[in-house]
């Protein structure tokens, strides 16, 4: 996050996300925004001048716990005498404006995720508003025009927005409703911020999107272009070593995708891409447009690509309609897949979504048994992947400090956590690290004899 510059009075910002990484990269902006108004980060919601909620609707869970914050955060407010700007951004601020207001009346702004750009002037309207001040209508197009460039300094590792919204409609996702239909950054703006992100110290960047896949757009060779040729594109950025991009829609894997696996060495081996389910009936119910085979088809072709590659994905437990034996399919399409990592989610009942209104909602029991079935198992699978990394010599790109004193952090090519002793001062570089142990969510190593795998320099301050 920047400094405060010039001569705006110093105030005090503190912002919570919940949800996925697009939330991560949009607060990070919204600290961009705010920044030039005199507002530096803090932690203590007592101390802050503005506090943002960047909030998450995906499931009911999130959402509720926003209306306990907002609770907790009346109480600050009112021990400042009122001299807080409390906003609500992101999907839930998008999807219930009006029942947070109603429910939460101390709450000065309520603005969607492509509004951002506009906080400044929310902000000033707010100071003089008696209400709240609502935004939650303007297209993604305006929003990225008018965000300013990032200029804090950033990590090694940084995230890049390029795709936001989905048109798919999956029965149970709230997504389409709340982010808006699809919508790719122009491939221009795309590669001028990756450059400015890796003049700012990045050497690996996540490319972002609900359907970060379907991007696609016109080329600066005047070219289509779709997500495979954007990555390549980047992977030639001097000192641009890792590449990422999640997250990915089986149906839009095409094949130059896939190939880029292959010969594209800064596109990690590692690829999140969710399957929701393994029966065929309940992809069918769910919209997904593709069947359990396709996706072990896909997943092959990917490993044929790139036969390291590892996968991550994402389970529901529950979905209306879900018998014991389609429980069973995705099981076994799990068994069958072998993942490195997974996110599993107990179905949850979204309003305005068609599976809310789906005959054969589950009990919660069943739900719940199942999802600990299912955990049990990608759990098993997580640490047999982090067990079967030990003996490695892995690369390992240096993220920073370790917990303990003479232990540096960093990641492998699979996104795990990694310890391991060594000397200090060897963030951002790429280094060669003697994988000792792996626990259920990290490795532990040391340093291996040093032999040179930086793929490239950095360049010129
Ligand atoms: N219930 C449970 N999980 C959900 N997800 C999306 N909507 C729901 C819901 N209504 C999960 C999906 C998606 C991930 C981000 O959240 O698995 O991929
Ligand atoms: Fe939601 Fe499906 Fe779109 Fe993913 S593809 S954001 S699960 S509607």
């Amino acid at each position: 996050m920047t400094e405060a510059t010039g001569t705006a009075p110093r105030k005090r910002l503190l912002i919570r996300t919940w949800g996925c990484q697009m939330n991560v990269y949009d607060s990070a902006r919204m600290a961009d925004v705010l920044a030039p108004l005199g507002y530096a980060p803090t932690e203590a919601a007592e101390e802050a001048d503005m506090v943002i909620l960047n909030t998450c609707h995906i499931r009911e869970k999130a959402t509720e716990k926003v209306f306990s914050d907002l609770g907790r955060l009346r109480e600050a407010k009112q021990a400042k005498g009122g001299d807080m700007v409390i906003a609500v951004a992101g999907c839930v601020a998008q999807a219930e404006g009006a029942e947070i207001t109603a429910r939460a009346p101390w709450v000065d702004i309520v603005l969607g995720p492509q509004s951002y750009h506009r906080l400044p002037e929310m902000v000033a309207r707010a100071s003089r508003a008696a209400g709240a001040v609502i935004e939650t209508e303007f297209p993604p197009e305006d929003k990225f025009d008018h965000l300013p460039e990032t200029t804090a300094p950033q990590g090694v590792t940084a995230f890049l927005t390029v795709q936001e919204g989905c048109d798919k409609f999956c029965s149970f996702c709230v997504v389409p409703y709340t982010r808006g239909s699809e919508y790719s950054r122009p491939a221009e703006a795309v590669i001028a911020e990756a450059k400015r992100l890796v003049a700012l110290g990045a050497r690996e960047i996540t490319l972002l999107g609900q359907n970060v896949n379907a991007w696609h757009g016109e080329g600066p060779d005047g070219r289509a272009w779709t997500l495979g040729r954007l990555l390549r594109r980047l992977a030639e950025i001097p000192g641009l070593a890792r590449l990422r991009y999640t997250t990915s829609h089986p149906r839009d894997m095409d094949d130059d995708l896939i190939a880029a696996h292959g010969d594209t060495p800064a596109i990690m081996p590692f690829l999140h891409l969710p399957v929701q389910s393994g029966s065929d009936r309940i992809l069918k119910m769910m919209n997904r447009g593709h069947t359990a085979d396709d996706y072990r088809r896909l997943v092959d072709r990917l490993r044929a690509a790139r036969p390291d590659l590892a996968l991550s994905t994402d389970i529901i437990a529950g979905h209306p309609g879900e018998s014991d034996a389609d429980h069973e399919a995705t099981m076994a399409l799990i068994r069958d897949t072998g993942f490195a990592q997974a996110f599993s989610f107990k179905y949850s009942a979204r309003p305005g979504t068609p599976a809310a209104t789906m005959a054969g909602q589950a009990a919660e029991e069943v739900k719940d048994s199942r999802l600990a079935e299912i955990q049990a198992l990608l759990r098993d699978q997580q640490a047999e992947f982090n067990r079967s990394r030990g003996g490695m010599v892995v690369e390992v790109l240096v993220t920073g400090p370790g917990r303990h004193p003479g232990q540096m952090a960093g990641r492998t090519p699979w996104l795990q956590p990694v310890h391991f002793d060594g000397l200090a001062n060897l963030a951002g570089r790429i280094v060669p690290v003697k994988i000792l142990a792996g626990h259920p969510n990290s490795l532990s190593g040391a340093m291996a004899a040093p032999v040179n795998t930086e793929p490239r320099e950095r360049p010129a301050a």
